[in-house]
């Protein structure tokens, strides 16, 4: 057993609560001459034919998919903490509290996503598209064993904290609204990775070394899913970019401008998971062999 525990984790979160109207509408807005995401997660920087404008004009395109993404996976992990609540409502009621209070903070962070959607795009001026739709992603996630979602949303829980702590807290250059939507993500994220612990540990201990063995690699599928649509969202990106810009690459440029924003996409929502020490850490408790099945096929995604 870890040293999580609900109590704990729910009486921080009940802390830390806050209100979606506490981080955006009235003034709070986004400030589009500034950027919107760390250079180590937008990668835009190596693409030195672009101008500093179209840099940044990239950036809160990366921006934009940085926030269509965790709407996306938030979609899934809702129901997901749902379902593995709710066969044992009456048996701790720190349990019950603490994965309604992590569920309905997953419900109140996918309606933010959509204001901040909305306000980016009512003043950005062109459209941006995302992979999707959420409802669909989260149907074929969610095909895979409660295991394989449990460590999946592990995954996501623990680069929420890398991100910020690593890349965003000490970025002075960010636009300071989105900055803050990402400081108070990543507040409420931070008791779901302890909660997410929890569940991966309650689910392993049901389940025999084979299953855990094949949830690992049904883990694994997803991330090649994943990647698959990150390969796609890079696409889009390009298009959004040649729209926002009016600028048109030619070959090279656009060879250039993929691979390089495959690459960060990839860090960002793929390799920054898969090689968390926490994560793997607890991926390493399931069983032996399964942290090395990992460690091995994530240089693929950094
Ligand atoms: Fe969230
Ligand atoms: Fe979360």
């Amino acid at each position: 057993m870890g040293t999580y525990t609900y109590a704990g984790t729910l009486a921080t979160a009940q802390k830390v609560n806050w209100k979606i109207e506490d981080i955006i509408g009235g003034d709070k807005r986004l400030d589009f001459t500034k950027p919107f995401m760390p250079e180590s997660l937008a990668g835009v920087r190596k693409l030195d034919f672009l101008s500093s404008e179209e840099q940044r004009t990239l950036n809160q395109i990366r921006g934009l998919g940085y926030l269509v993404m965790f709407g996306l996976v938030e979609e899934f992990i809702l129901p997901f903490v749902l379902d593995h609540a709710r066969p044992r409502l009456a048996e701790d009621c720190y349990r019950t509290r603490a994965l309604i209070q992590f569920a309905s903070e997953e419900a109140k962070h996918i309606q933010l996503f959509k204001r901040f959607r909305e306000e980016f795009d009512a003043r950005f001026g062109h459209r941006c598209e995302v992979i999707g739709p959420p409802e669909a992603v989260a149907a074929k996630v969610l095909t895979h064993s409660p295991l394989a979602v449990a460590l999946l949303t592990l995954h996501i829980e623990w680069f929420v904290q890398q991100h910020y702590v690593e890349s965003i807290e000490d970025d002075g250059e960010l636009d300071p609204q989105f900055k803050s939507l990402l400081k108070h993500h990543w507040l409420e994220e931070a008791q779901h990775t302890k909660l997410d612990t929890l569940m991966v540990e309650e689910i392993a201990a049901a389940a025999s070394p084979d299953e855990i063995s094949r949830a690992v690699d049904e883990y694994l599928e997803i991330g090649a899913f994943i990647d698959a649509g990150m390969q796609q969202q890079a696409q889009f990106d390009l298009d959004s970019f040649e729209r926002a810009t009016g600028r048109r690459l030619n070959a090279e440029e656009r060879e250039r401008f993929i691979e390089s924003q495959l690459k960060a996409l990839r860090w960002t929502f793929l390799g920054s998971g898969i090689t968390h020490p926490k994560f793997l850490t607890t991926v390493g408790k399931l069983g032996p062999g399964l942290r090395e099945r990992l460690e091995a096929v994530a240089p693929a995604f950094c």
